[in-house]
């Protein structure tokens, strides 16, 4: 001890033995007087708190990008262990139907995540899921489909596609073989009334995805979902994948398109391989909430008026509604036909394959026959509030031309709209308890 203090007064230019009897003297009746009180122990750890407690808050105002801020529920020798036993495929090498494909797919919780998470774990691939839950709608439905996820051997990671420490442990725990990008703020409504949402999970999540991709050793093949929204204001239809889409009706679309744009230059710059599939109008059991045909079903039960949109000159608005089964199977393909990505280090090796395919029905409905169908099903007679579309971001009509995928996915919808909406409604009254008065898990209707 005595030699530390003698080494550390070696800096200060004194007489020796002198000052030092004098200076630690000061010291002592300094350190006394500091913390004779706990009273003034208490207002040093307080003063230290509110320091620490001030620099993380002004941390997190410059730089919320940054994986500590993300809650840190993952990690650790059984969290890897999970991860692994589920993004193991269980086709082994060599068999008939060749290797199986190890799959990440993000928003695995949410409508279409569970359907193609489901589709790939049956046929024998691996898959891991990532999805943070968020509140957009009831996030208990997304827990269901988790839990459905879980009992057929798929883990669901909870976390956000910007924490980028995240990915890169998934990355370094599994060397996925594809990346099934599906999460992102939906809905075309809600982005005027929240439109950070949209630029966090659809554009500052997407860079966060590819970022995390494009250093992955290897890289994977990535095919994500862009939309129908893209084509926006084009009047010409059936809309083609070979159309101009430079006039998005909503942020939303915008995003998109913007999806569109930065995944090429990964593609470009990275050698990363990339599929966009723009979805039209998908619906089917497990859906999501805040689409027309759910929100009609739920209104419809509980005896509450629905809003009905109309067009300008009463022109009824129309969709290609494309039921979920058909889009698994469109998502299946593209990623069985996604070349390899080339780059490896970061580094680009040679081209990469960029497509981009609709799906879709190709054979639009109008929203008033959608209405009647599913009053037939439901043996009720809706109240109809008919309304003219007000500006807030939704087109008139979508109409999927579909030769494309057709011609190189092998894409073919099988499901008219009265089938789907028929295995909708069977799986809403049993999942609501409107048959059995309780809700219950049923992977039949999958
Ligand atoms: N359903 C349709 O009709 C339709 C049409 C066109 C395009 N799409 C696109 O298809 C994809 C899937 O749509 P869906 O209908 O299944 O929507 P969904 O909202 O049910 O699923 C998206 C999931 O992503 C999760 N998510 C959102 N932001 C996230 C983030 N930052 N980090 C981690 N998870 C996040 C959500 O919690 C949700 O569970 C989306 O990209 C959507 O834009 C859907």
């Amino acid at each position: 001890m005595r030699v530390v203090v003698e080494e550390e007064e070696e800096e200060y230019p004194s007489t020796p033995g002198k000052v030092k009897v004098e200076r630690s003297a000061a010291m002592s009746r300094q350190l006394h007087r500091c913390f004779a009180s706990t009273g003034t122990l208490f207002l040093w750890a307080l003063f230290l708190v509110a320091t620490t407690a001030t620099y993380l808050s002004f941390r997190s105002f410059v730089d919320t990008s940054s994986s500590r801020y993300f809650p840190a529920s993952w990690g650790g020798l059984h969290w890897e262990r999970q991860i692994r036993a589920s993004a193991s495929p269980r086709r082994p090498p060599g068999s008939a139907e060749g290797a199986g494909l190890s799959v990440l797919v993000t928003g695995a919780a949410g409508f279409v995540g569970a359907h193609c998470s489901l589709a790939l774990r049956k046929r024998g691939d691996g898959v891991v899921g990532i999805d943070n839950f968020n509140s957009y709608y009831d996030p208990s439905l997304k827990k269901a489909r988790r839990a459905l996820l879980g009992s057929h051997g798929v883990f669901v990671v909870e976390g956000d596609i910007n924490d980028g420490r995240l990915l890169t442990k998934l990355f370094d725990v599994v060397p996925f073989t594809h990346v099934l990008h599906l999460a992102a703020q939906a809905g075309v409504r809600y982005a005027m009334e929240n439109p950070a949402s949209y630029v966090h999970s659809n554009i500052a999540g997407l860079v966060s995805l590819l970022e995390a991709c494009k250093d992955a050793d290897p890289q994977p093949a990535i095919v994500w979902a862009s939309s129908s929204s893209v084509y926006g204001l084009n009047d010409r239809v059936p809309f083609s994948e070979s159309h101009p889409t430079d006039q998005p009706a909503s942020l939303y679309a915008a995003t998109k398109k913007a999806g569109e744009e930065i995944t090429h230059t990964y593609n470009h710059i990275y050698g990363l391989s990339v599929t966009g599939l723009r979805f039209f109008t998908v619906y089917g059991p497990w859906g999501r909430p805040d689409m027309a045909y759910f929100s009609f079903t739920r209104n419809i039960l509980q005896g509450k008026p629905i809003t009905v949109y109309r067009g300008r000159d009463h022109v009824d608005l129309a969709r290609d509604f494309t039921y979920v089964d058909d889009i698994v199977r469109g998502c299946l393909a593209s990623l069985d036909t996604a070349g390899r990505s080339t780059g490896t280090g970061g580094k680009k090796r040679g081209p990469a394959p960029y497509r981009i395919f609709n799906l879709g029905n190709t054979s639009p409905v109008t929203v008033p026959t959608l209405v009647a169908i599913l009053e037939r099903y439901l043996r009720v007679n809706a109240m109809k509030h008919v309304v003219e579309m007000p500006g807030n971001g939704d087109v008139p009509f979508t109409h999927a031309n579909i030769s494309l995928a057709r011609e190189q996915l092998g894409y073919k919808p099988a499901t008219s709209l009265e089938m789907g909406l028929k295995k909708f409604v069977r799986w809403y009254l049993s999942y609501y308890g409107y048959n059995r008065g309780t809700h219950e898990f049923n992977d039949h209707y999958l």
